[in-house]
């Protein structure tokens, strides 16, 4: 089989997994790269041997060979790299969030329809093992009806400052950076419900807390003294779908907690289930109540997290498997985001349509 030939806009932070996964993937050369930044596309060229080294991603993007191209810039130009790459012909798997709201996200799916070509989004938390456990148990009716979710993805003090800060880059704060995750895996996981209302609020209140001592751990590599902060530092929400499901959600980049938490949690009318980061199960057995744990390992391990995620999309383009991550599910995400934003600044309900 001929190799896919890919190319990556945006070479910064997560650039390095999406090329990572590529280099494994005996399918696959990484043909060109294209960032603003010329010091740092040299660097990843290097590094990937790649010679095809470009600063203008239309420039790049004549380039007859290109099959597909991995989307890893910041938000606000998902829509823009995502369509022309779509314009010139090539696959695209996007980063999330797919953009920086649902009308970007139309936009980026007409073009893939126009264009006949796939647009997957990088909701990388469904190739988690974690995900495929809670799934077999889902999917095989093992919680009965899920009428109720919980998912949480709080730091203390986790801003990672450059363009995350700010809003004209980013679309928002924790909410649109980390909250997406868990929206879309709690929502993947209970058969994509459509969302019907949302009810939200967000917080500006600590900042991105420059103000402490001790480093945070989430570094983006623009960060600077000067970084400007102008997005939420909490957000939360409940999010009522089509099947009559709830979703509360929590996502801060700056808060008064103890320690930052990650869990999900999934109420059904048979059992129950927290993630947190293992899976324990709150069941019956012979009328007394149980707390089950599996003898695996169950905490999502990183260790070829986003390598599943592009040996799926490659798979996708080579082999019509069907994606797991459609530019539809990006699309009713992005709205779930924008009613949340939208509910925070009127203090209203706000109803998806
Ligand atoms: N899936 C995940 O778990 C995960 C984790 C981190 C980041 N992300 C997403 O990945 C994206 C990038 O995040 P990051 O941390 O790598 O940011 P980053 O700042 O490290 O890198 C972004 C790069 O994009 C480049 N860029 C921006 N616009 C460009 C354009 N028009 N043409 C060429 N290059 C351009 C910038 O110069 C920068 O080097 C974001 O959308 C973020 O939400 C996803």
């Amino acid at each position: 089989m001929e190799k896919l030939k890919v190319a990556v806009i945006g070479t910064g932070g997560i650039s390095a997994s999406h090329l990572n996964g590529y280099e494994k993937n005996p399918n696959v050369e990484i043909y060109a790269l294209c960032d603003l930044k010329e010091e740092r596309v040299k660097r990843a060229a290097e590094r990937y041997g790649v010679t095809r080294v470009y600063t203008d991603m239309h420039e790049m993007l004549k380039l007859s060979e290109i099959d597909a191209v991995s989307v890893c810039t910041w938000n606000s130009a998902h829509a823009e790299c995502t369509i022309a790459a779509l314009n010139a012909g090539k696959h695209v798997l996007c980063e999330k969030p797919m953009a920086m709201n649902a009308e970007e996200a139309q936009k980026m799916k007409e073009a893939a329809e126009k264009n006949g070509k796939l647009l997957m989004i990088g909701f990388v938390r469904r190739y988690g093992n974690d995900c495929d456990i809670m799934k077999d148990f889902i999917d095989k009716g093992y919680f009965g009806e899920i009428y109720y979710t919980k998912a949480t993805y709080l730091r203390r003090k986790g801003n990672p400052g450059g363009w995350f800060g700010n809003k004209e880059f980013s679309g928002g704060g924790p909410l649109i950076d980390l909250g997406v995750h868990v929206i879309d895996l709690t929502r993947y996981l209970c058969g994509n419900p459509q969302p019907v209302s949302v009810f939200g609020a967000t917080f500006t209140k600590l900042k991105d807390r420059k103000n402490i001592k001790t480093s945070a751990g989430y570094l983006s590599a623009e960060k600077s003294d000067n970084d400007i902060c102008n997005v939420e530092d909490l957000a939360t929400a409940m999010i009522r779908y089509d099947n009559g499901c709830v979703l509360s959600i929590e996502a801060s980049f700056s808060l008064n907690i103890k320690k930052d938490e990650g869990k999900l949690e999934f109420f059904g009318t048979k059992a129950g289930a927290k993630l947190d980061p293992e899976l324990e199960i709150y069941s019956e057995m012979n009328d007394y109540m149980t707390d089950i744990q599996l003898a695996a390992p169950t905490a999502l391990s990183f260790d070829g997290l986003f390598e599943r995620e592009i040996n799926h999309f490659v798979d996708c383009i080579q082999n019509n498997v069907p994606c797991r991550a459609p530019a539809e599910d990006g699309i009713v995400l992005m709205k779930i985001l924008d009613a949340i934003y939208e509910s925070a600044r009127t203090g209203h309900e706000v109803a998806i349509h």
